[in-house]
Order: C-alpha cells, then sequence, then structure tokens
C-alpha cells in the first residue's frame, strides 16, 4: 500500500490534530558527532528492524497451510474457510445487528424473517410522495449486512408478485459466478444474459448463498477480481468518459482500484435496459449525478409515471460509489476497503475485516478505520462525521420541501387548470430532475459523509430545479438549460 493517503500515516508531528497531510516543517538541528553515531547504530538497527518486520509480513500473508485447493468452481464459502478461518468467521458476522438498526417482527408464511430493520419510509413520509405510484412507496428499509442480502431482498414487498421483477435483481443480491455458471453453461455473460431475462422467482430458484469469497476473490491467487459484467461495461464506458479506450478491468485496475471497484459491482445507480432487461449502469457521460441524468434523457429513461403530478420519472439507487468518487477521500486514493474493511492485527496475521459495516459502529472500528490515518480520538471523529451527516440533512430537508411543494402544486394545477400544457410539460420536467437528485442524495448511504461538499452542491441545484418548477407553472420563464453545477472529478488511479 503506497498511496498518497496512506504515506502519510506516520506523520506523528503534523500540525492540527484532524488534518492527515503532512505539514512537517523544516528542522534546522546542530548535530554533533556522538548524535551521528547514535543515529548510524539506531539506523542499522531500524534496517534490522524492518526486515524482520518483512519477512513477517510475507508470512502473515499465507498464515494458514491450504488445506483444500479452490478452484473455479469452489462457490461454496465454507470450504474457502478452511483455508482462511479468521476472514470466513468475520464474514459470517455480517448478519449481526452493528448499528442498532434491527426490528423484531412477527414472522408471516409469506416473510419468515423474524428482524427486518428500520423503515426508510416511515421515518422520512416525504420519500413515500416522491415515489408515489412505485413500489419504493410501499417498503424501504435501511440496508444491513451482506449475510442477509438474498433473504431480504427474497421477502421485500417490492418483489411480491404485483410488481412482477425480473431475474436481474438476483445480480447484487446473491453469489452469481454459480448461477452464471448453471445458467450459461460455464459462459458467464450468457448465464448473466439468460438471468436477465428471467422472472425474479425462476431466477430465485438457482441461488444458493448471499454474497461469498468467490464473488470477490479469484480462487487459485485470492486477488481480488471483478465478477460482474455490468460493472465490466459500465467502468470500461466510464474510463472511455475520460479518455481511457478498451479498458480491461481484471487486466487494467491496480490493486488499489480494485479495493473499491469490487464493491462497486453493487453499490451504484442501475437500470434495466432493453427488453432482455440487461442490468446497466448509466455511466456512459462519467460519474456525477448530472452525468448520469443527461445519460437517462439521452435514451429515454423513465422508471415511472409520478401517481398524483403526472411526471414521468426517474428512482435512484444506492449510488454509494459515484458519490464517493466525487469526494476528497477518492482524490487521495481512499477506497471503500480502506473504511469499511480496514486491517486488524489477529496474532501474527494482518486481516481485512470481512465483517463488512459502518466504520462509526464503535470505537474499535473508528480506530482501525480512520484513526490510522487521522490523528484524533474516536469521539472527534464521531463528531467530525455527525456534524457533516447534520449539516447534509438541512440541505436535505430544504429539498425535500421544495419537491414536496412542487409535486403538490403540479397536481391541484392539473386538477383545476390552472396552467397551461406547456407550463404543466415544464414544470414536470424540473420535478424529474430535483426528484432524480434528492432521491440519488436520499438513498445514497454515507448520508453526505463521502462527498460532503458535492452532497450539498447537488441538493442546492435540486431545490432550485423544484422551485423553477413552481415558477414555470406560474408562467414565469426561467432557463432550463443549467449546466452541472460541479466540475467532474476524475476517477484517481491509485498507485500499485
Ligand atoms: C446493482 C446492484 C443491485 C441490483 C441490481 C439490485 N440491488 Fe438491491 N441493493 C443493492 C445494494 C448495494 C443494497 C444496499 C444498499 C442500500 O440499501 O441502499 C441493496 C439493498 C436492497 C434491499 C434492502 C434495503 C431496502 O431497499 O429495503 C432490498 C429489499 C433490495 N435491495 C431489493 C432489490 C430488488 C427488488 C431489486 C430488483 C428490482 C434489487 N434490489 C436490485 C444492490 C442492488
Ligand atoms: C465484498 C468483497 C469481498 C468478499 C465477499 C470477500 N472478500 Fe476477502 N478481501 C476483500 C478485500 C477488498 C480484501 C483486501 C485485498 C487487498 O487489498 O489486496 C480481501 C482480502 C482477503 C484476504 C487476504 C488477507 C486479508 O485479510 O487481507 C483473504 C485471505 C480473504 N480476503 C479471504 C476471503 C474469504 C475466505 C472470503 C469468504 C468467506 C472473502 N475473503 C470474502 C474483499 C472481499
Ligand atoms: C454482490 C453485491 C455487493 C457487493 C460486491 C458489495 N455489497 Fe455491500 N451490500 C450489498 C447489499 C445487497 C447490501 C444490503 C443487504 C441487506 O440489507 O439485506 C449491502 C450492504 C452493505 C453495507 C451495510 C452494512 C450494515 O451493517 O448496515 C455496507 C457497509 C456495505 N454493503 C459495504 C460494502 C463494501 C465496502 C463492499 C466492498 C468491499 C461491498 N459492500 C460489496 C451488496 C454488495
Ligand atoms: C473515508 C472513509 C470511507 C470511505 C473511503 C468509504 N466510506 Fe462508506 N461510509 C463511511 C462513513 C463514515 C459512513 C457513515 C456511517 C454511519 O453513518 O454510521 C459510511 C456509510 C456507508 C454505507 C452505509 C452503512 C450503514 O451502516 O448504513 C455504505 C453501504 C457505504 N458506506 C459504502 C461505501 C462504499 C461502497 C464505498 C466505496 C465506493 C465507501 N463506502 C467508501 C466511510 C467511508
Ligand atoms: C487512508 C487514509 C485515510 C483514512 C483511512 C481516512 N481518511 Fe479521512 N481524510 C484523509 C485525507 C488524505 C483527507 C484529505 C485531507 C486534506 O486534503 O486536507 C481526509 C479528509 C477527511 C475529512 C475532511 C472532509 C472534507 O470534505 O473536508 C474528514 C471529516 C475525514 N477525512 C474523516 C474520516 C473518517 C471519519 C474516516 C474513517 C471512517 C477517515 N476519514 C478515514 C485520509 C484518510
Amino acid at each position: 500500500m503506497s498511496t498518497e493517503a496512506t504515506e502519510t500515516t506516520g506523520e506523528t508531528e503534523a500540525e492540527g490534530p484532524e488534518e492527515p497531510t503532512a505539514r512537517t516543517g523544516p528542522r534546522r538541528r546542530w548535530v554533533p558527532i556522538a548524535v551521528l553515531i547514535v543515529v548510524a547504530m539506531a539506523s542499522a538497527a531500524l534496517t534490522w528492524l524492518l526486515i524482520t518486520i518483512f519477512e513477517h509480513k510475507q508470512e502473515a500473508k499465507s498464515p494458514f497451510a491450504q488445506t483444500v485447493q479452490l478452484t473455479d468452481t469452489t462457490y461454496d464459502p465454507a470450504v474457502w474457510g478452511e483455508n482462511f478461518p479468521i476472514e470466513y468467521e468475520q464474514y459470517k458476522k455480517t448478519a449481526e445487528d452493528t448499528d442498532g438498526d434491527f426490528v423484531k417482527v412477527d414472522p408471516t408464511a409469506d416473510d419468515p424473517r423474524e428482524y427486518h430493520t428500520i423503515s426508510r419510509i416511515d421515518s422520512e413520509t416525504r420519500a413515500q410522495k416522491m415515489w408515489r405510484g412505485y413500489a419504493f412507496a410501499v417498503d424501504y428499509d435501511e440496508p444491513r449486512g451482506h449475510e442477509w442480502a438474498l433473504q431480504d431482498q427474497r421477502y421485500t414487498e417490492r418483489t411480491a408478485a404485483r410488481f412482477k421483477q425480473p431475474g436481474t435483481c438476483l445480480n447484487c443480491h446473491a453469489s452469481m459466478p454459480q448461477v452464471y455458471d448453471e445458467l450459461g453453461d460455464g459462459d458467464r455473460q450468457a448465464g448473466f444474459d439468460a438471468l436477465n431475462a428471467m422472472s425474479y422467482d425462476d431466477a430465485y430458484e438457482h441461488a444458493s448463498s448471499s454474497i461469498a469469497c468467490i464473488d470477490c476473490h479469484d480462487p487459485q491467487t485470492m486477488e481480488l477480481k471483478i465478477t460482474r459484467p455490468a460493472f465490466m461495461e459500465g467502468i470500461r464506458q466510464a474510463k472511455a468518459a475520460e479518455g481511457i479506450a478498451d479498458y480491461d478491468v481484471n487486466r487494467d485496475a491496480t490493486n488499489q482500484e480494485m479495493r473499491t471497484y469490487v464493491c462497486a459491482q453493487c453499490h451504484v445507480e442501475y437500470y434495466f435496459a432493453g427488453e432482455g432487461k440487461t442490468l446497466t449502469f448509466p455511466w456512459k457521460n462519467g460519474l456525477t449525478v448530472y452525468d448520469e441524468m443527461n445519460y437517462y434523457d439521452e435514451v429515454g429513461w423513465t422508471d415511472f409515471t409520478h401517481e398524483e403530478s403526472g411526471a414521468p420519472v426517474l428512482k435512484a439507487q444506492h449510488p454509494d460509489f459515484e458519490t464517493w468518487s466525487q469526494g476528497i477521500h477518492a482524490a487521495n486514493g481512499v477506497t471503500c476497503a480502506d473504511c469499511h474493511m480496514s486491517y486488524n492485527r489477529e496474532g501474527a496475521a494482518k486481516v481485512s475485516n470481512h465483517q463488512i459495516m459502518s466504520p462509526m459502529a464503535n470505537d474499535d472500528t473508528i480506530n482501525s478505520s480512520c484513526l490510522t490515518c487521522h490523528h484524533s480520538t474516536a469521539d472527534e471523529m464521531r463528531e467530525r462525521v455527525e456534524g457533516i451527516q447534520n449539516r447534509w440533512q438541512s440541505s436535505l430537508d430544504v429539498s425535500f420541501t421544495a419537491l414536496d411543494a412542487l409535486i403538490t402544486d403540479i397536481t391541484a394545477a392539473a386538477d383545476d387548470g390552472t396552467a397551461t400544457e406547456e407550463q404543466l410539460t415544464a414544470a414536470r420536467d424540473y420535478q424529474r430532475k430535483a426528484q432524480f437528485v434528492v432521491d440519488y442524495s436520499f438513498s445514497e448511504n454515507g448520508r453526505g459523509f463521502h462527498a460532503p461538499a458535492y452532497s450539498i452542491s447537488i441538493l442546492n441545484q435540486a431545490t432550485d430545479w423544484a422551485r423553477s418548477g413552481q415558477l414555470a407553472l406560474r408562467g414565469v420563464e426561467v432557463s432550463n438549460d443549467v449546466g452541472p453545477a460541479v466540475p467532474e472529478q476524475h476517477m484517481p488511479s491509485g498507485s500499485k
């Protein structure tokens, strides 16, 4: 690991407790001979120490005898667990409630789960209004650990018969290499195409486990590996937009990039394109919310017609990767795994925490996730994160209020005939824009943290669009031609 960010970790003398950047000034000192000798001896000792540590690290990389030979068809994570028991134990723990959002419920025949998570549409009722006429207005909960991904999708009301979901849903909620192999007879791209065209219920029959080792790792080398065709294609297009042609992620990505990309196979905005319901990431124009919106306008995509206002609108989904890509941590090469899978020491071994969760879960996680770079305390980090999230929440509140008002006004104007068809069309277009951005920021899981300034800036734009929509209903001309409010930040390539 030698990113710009991690290079700063040794700077214990940096001024300002929470600034990770190196701030050591020049040091002028008079050096007597005695000191020089001591330094020489110390550096010899240090060299020896470093060599020892290095050898140790080499050992730590494979502290376990490979008891099982893993192959491309070793799908079962328990088998991998025989070689890597620590990672396996941590991985199983993603079933735990780490941030107190589990809610006990009475299991039914339709939904045998004993616990749900807190409902996000009960705690934010304006989201129900935003999604009126779409499945998300019926059921949308807080996310929880990966062990739940398959069950939560199977039993959400959003996959109930009346919503007729395609097999495409399964791509991010189950261990897929086995499903692709089965459906494509060993050809994973063909398996992907076959899956997307199936019904959700038929597709589900092929799933045997939630997200597993083989979804992120090459079984022979244990290196990180991209297994999802939608990401391979999406990142190829995003790189092309940055001027990099023919990008093949498994061939061209650095290890540092892979520490983000394995997560970006799923934690992204997506839609189901065409008759084949192909899982597609809208990254042809780039990774900002405006790039994605422009893409949807270009291909003429609409997720649903708003039940009250009649506007043709979009539904945004967890754009965690895209939002991260516009933030200060991405700019410094800090990856998803740095914060969500921080290194822990387990005896002699250095292990990436496979209990993937919020880094703010407790003092230990904050210590290993943040304090490696930030010379601060757990309490202070907590305060900084809460500060960012509270400011984001207040911007979100303003945007939601504006969007809510626009929906109410369009609905009323359409009912009582106070606006012309032209005015209604203009206002509905503003709703489409404002709604996508509000939805995007609300559905993103960092609550503003992954890119603080960017998140607030896009919400400002959303509020302006919602208010412009209200003006349009009153016949006031406002320029519809608003460019991106923020310059695009290119994806860092990281090093190594
Ligand atoms: C591109 C990957 C991807 C696809 C495709 C996908 N999901 Fe998800 N889903 C995720 C991720 C990542 C999360 C966790 C983050 C979150 O909840 O925002 C999630 C969370 C969920 C949850 C738990 C939280 C909630 O929303 O209540 C449910 C249920 C769910 N998805 C259902 C579905 C259904 C139904 C489909 C198909 C219409 C689908 N998913 C397709 C990636 C995906
Ligand atoms: C969501 C993706 C993901 C899943 C699922 C996953 N890993 Fe990992 N794993 C990672 C990442 C990221 C790293 C860090 C790799 C790096 O930086 O080179 C890692 C590292 C490792 C390493 C190297 C030592 C270490 O801990 O850093 C081992 C061994 C490993 N994983 C085993 C497993 C096993 C066994 C499973 C299944 C029980 C598993 N992984 C599931 C993402 C994943
Ligand atoms: C195959 C798709 C997939 C991959 C790959 C993936 N995730 Fe997830 N992730 C999900 C889904 C789906 C959920 C929601 C599960 C649920 O709520 O039932 C989720 C939930 C989470 C959560 C919420 C946990 C909690 O306790 O609330 C975090 C954090 C997270 N993922 C981070 C990551 C990171 C970091 C990586 C990469 C190392 C990653 N994910 C890779 C699909 C994925
Ligand atoms: C600099 C550290 C950092 C990086 C890098 C980072 N995150 Fe986060 N992430 C956080 C923090 C802090 C939160 C807020 C946690 C909270 O509120 O409890 C968070 C929240 C989340 C959540 C919701 C967790 C929950 O329990 O609800 C998900 C999912 C997530 N991040 C995924 C990602 C993905 C995917 C990436 C990479 C594209 C990423 N994060 C990069 C620090 C980071
Ligand atoms: C690998 C190193 C690294 C890790 C891990 C890391 N950070 Fe950072 N963080 C940085 C760097 C570098 C900056 C940018 C500093 C600058 O340019 O002044 C930064 C900036 C920040 C900022 C200022 C954000 C802004 O937009 O101004 C906050 C807050 C922050 N980090 C919190 C966290 C938290 C919380 C965690 C753990 C969940 C964390 N960081 C983990 C390196 C890291």
